[in-house]
């Protein structure tokens, strides 16, 4: 029996694929972006409405759209505590959650925590104790230690320690970093 030729063209296409053309590639992309929402946020005291895409973050809200860089993007994925601020008082991991889940919600990231020049007494502390090595924790345990501190429910260092275990230090100041949890408690 006589082997049928190939065809050449879909042969070709099996081995190395085919390119859809552009403008269907792009009508494909445009169908699976949804469309933007209007969410309306509070930050340390300044009112922003924007037009987001449902997936962004609120960490990316804050540092892509607001530019509001102190708070930093470390794991991405809810365990370094870098992305910590303070949703109505309250810490969460801010890359952990879109931003629209916050429509109307005040929001404080460390720069606002500083209020007429004077700095937040955990940031003082963390001066003070030099509780810190490259930075890049900083800001997310400065805004841990205010809703820990907010919470009312750690008392002692190893309590203090347990409740910030979710901020990770990679350069290893957590001694200093408690001491000046501790000197903001005592001194609130
Ligand atoms: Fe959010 Fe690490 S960047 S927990
Ligand atoms: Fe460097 Fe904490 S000071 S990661």
């Amino acid at each position: 029996m006589t082997k049928k030729p190939a065809d050449s063209k879909a042969m070709r296409s099996r081995i190395v694929g085919s390119k859809p053309p552009a403008e269907t590639a792009r009508a494909k992309l445009r169908s699976t972006t949804p469309d933007a929402v209007s969410v309306s946020l509070t930050v340390n005291g300044a009112r922003h409405a924007q037009a987001i895409d449902p997936r962004t973050t609120l960490l990316d809200l804050l540092r892509e759209h607001l530019d509001l860089t102190g708070t930093k993007k470390g794991c991405d994925h809810g365990q370094c505590g870098a992305c910590t601020v303070l949703v109505d008082g309250r810490r969460i991991n801010s890359c952990l959650t879109f931003a629209a889940m916050y429509d109307g919600a005040q929001i404080t990231t460390v720069e606002g925590l500083a209020k007429d020049g004077a700095l937040h007494p955990v940031q003082k502390a963390f001066i003070d104790h030099d509780a810190f090595q490259c930075g890049y924790c900083t800001p997310g345990q400065i805004c841990s230690a205010v809703g820990l501190m907010a919470e009312g429910r750690a008392r002692t260092a190893d309590e203090i320690r347990e409740l910030m275990s979710g901020n990770i230090c990679r350069c290893g100041a957590y001694t200093n970093i408690i001491a000046a949890i501790q000197q903001a408690m005592e001194r609130s």
